[in-house]
C-alpha cells in the first residue's frame, strides 16, 4: 500500500533457526514481535511502530525434496538435485518464498495446483496465514504440511486437516508459519501455462494490478446476508467507487480495492475504509469485515 511509518526494531533472519532465535530473543525482552512477510495485505500505520518487527524477506528458499523423498524443512539442500519432473511432485519452501516464485516453479515443471494464485503478490507465510487465493483456488488446497512456530518457541509440523483452514483464514491463530510442503499434481506444462495465463488475463482486466493497493480490503460476505453480492459489488452498488481521502481512492475499476495515488497516508486509507464500511452498512444493511491487516502505531511525536 506504500503507507506507514518505521519500525523501532527490525530483524531479518536468514533461515528457520535464526527466525526462531529472533522470535525467542524478542519474547525474552518482553516484546510480541510482528512478523512481516511480503506486506501485500497489510496497512502499516503512520508514526513509529513500537517493538520488534521480524521480516521474512531473507527466508526465500524454495526447493524439491531429495531423491529419497526427504522433505526436511529446516535445511535446504546445498547442491542441485536432478529429479525428473515426474518424480515427487512436491515443493518445499520457507515462509519468505514469494507466491509468484512458487507459481512459476510449479508452472515450469508442469505441476498443477497453484495456477489460481497467478498474479497474487506476497510470500508463502502470509499466504498461509490468510489462505490467499480467489475464485480458482486457494493456497491451502495444496498444503501437505506446514511447520509452525508456537508462541512459546516450539516448532511443530501440522497437516492441513489439523489446521482446518477456511476462506481467507489459515486458522493458524498465534502460530507463525515457518515453511510448508506443497503437494501438486503432474500435468502437461502447456496446460498449466495456459491456465496461469488466462487467470492472469482475467484478473488484470478487473483489478487495479498496476496501482499500489493491499489487495481486497474486505472479505466477501456470507452470500445469504448479501443476496449473493460480493464486497466489490456491494461497494459498487452504493456508488462508493471513486470516493477519496487525500491520495487514497476507492478504485474505479474494482470497488473492493483502495489505491494509493501517490502520497496517501495510513490515516487517509483507514478513514476511507471506515467511510466505505459505513456507506455499505447504511445502503445495504451488510457490515463488511476487513480482509487487510492493520498494524497500529503510537502517534509520531
Ligand atoms: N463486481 C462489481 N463491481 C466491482 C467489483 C466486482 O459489480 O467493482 C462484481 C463482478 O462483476 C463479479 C463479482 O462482483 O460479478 C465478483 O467480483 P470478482 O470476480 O472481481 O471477484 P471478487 O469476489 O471481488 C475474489 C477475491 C480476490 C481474487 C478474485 C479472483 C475476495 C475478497 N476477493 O474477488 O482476492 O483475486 O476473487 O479470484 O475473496 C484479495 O483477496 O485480496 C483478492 C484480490
Amino acid at each position: 500500500m506504500r503507507v506507514g511509518g518505521r519500525a523501532e526494531w527490525l530483524l531479518e533472519p536468514r533461515d528457520p533457526a535464526e527466525l526462531r532465535a529472533a522470535w525467542l530473543a524478542a519474547r525474552e525482552r518482553g516484546f510480541t514481535p510482528r512478523v512481516l512477510g511480503g506486506g501485500a495485505n497489510l496497512i502499516v500505520d503512520d508514526g513509529e511502530l513500537p517493538g520488534v518487527v521480524i521480516a521474512t524477506a531473507q527466508l526465500r528458499r524454495l526447493f524439491r525434496p531429495t531423491p529419497d523423498g526427504g522433505d526436511a524443512l529446516d535445511q535446504a539442500p546445498s547442491g542441485a538435485v536432478a529429479l525428473e519432473r515426474e518424480r515427487d511432485t512436491r515443493l518445499v519452501a520457507w515462509c519468505g518464498a514469494s507466491l509468484p516464485s512458487l507459481v512459476s516453479a510449479a508452472r515450469d515443471l508442469g505441476w498443477s495446483g497453484l495456477e489460481g494464485l497467478a498474479g497474487v503478490p506476497g510470500q508463502l507465510g502470509g499466504g498461509l496465514a490468510m489462505n490467499a487465493g480467489g475464485r480458482w483456488g486457494a493456497l491451502w488446497d495444496v498444503v501437505e504440511r506446514v511447520r509452525v512456530l508456537e508462541p512459546d518457541g516450539t516448532l511443530r509440523d501440522l497437516t492441513r486437516e489439523q489446521c482446518s483452514p477456511r476462506y481467507r483464514d489459515g486458522n493458524l491463530g498465534l502460530r507463525l508459519a515457518v515453511g510448508a510442503v506443497l503437494a501438486l499434481k503432474l500435468d502437461r506444462v502447456a496446460d498449466v501455462q495456459e491456465r496461469c495465463r488466462s487467470f492472469l488475463t482475467e484478473k488484470n482486466a478487473v483489478q487495479p494490478v498496476s496501482e499500489h493497493s493491499c489487495g481486497c480490503i474486505f472479505k466477501n460476505p456470507d452470500p445469504e446476508l448479501s443476496d449473493g453480492r460480493s464486497a466489490g459489488r456491494l461497494i459498487d452498488d452504493c456508488g462508493a467507487k471513486g470516493l477519496a481521502r487525500g491520495d487514497a481512492h476507492v478504485s474505479t475499476l474494482h470497488g473492493n480495492f483502495i489505491v494509493n495515488r501517490g502520497a496517501a497516508t495510513a490515516a487517509d486509507v483507514l478513514t476511507l475504509i471506515e467511510d466505505v464500511r459505513d456507506l455499505v452498512l447504511e445502503k445495504s444493511g451488510v457490515r463488511l469485515e476487513s480482509e487487510a491487516r492493520v498494524w497500529r502505531a503510537r502517534p509520531a511525536s
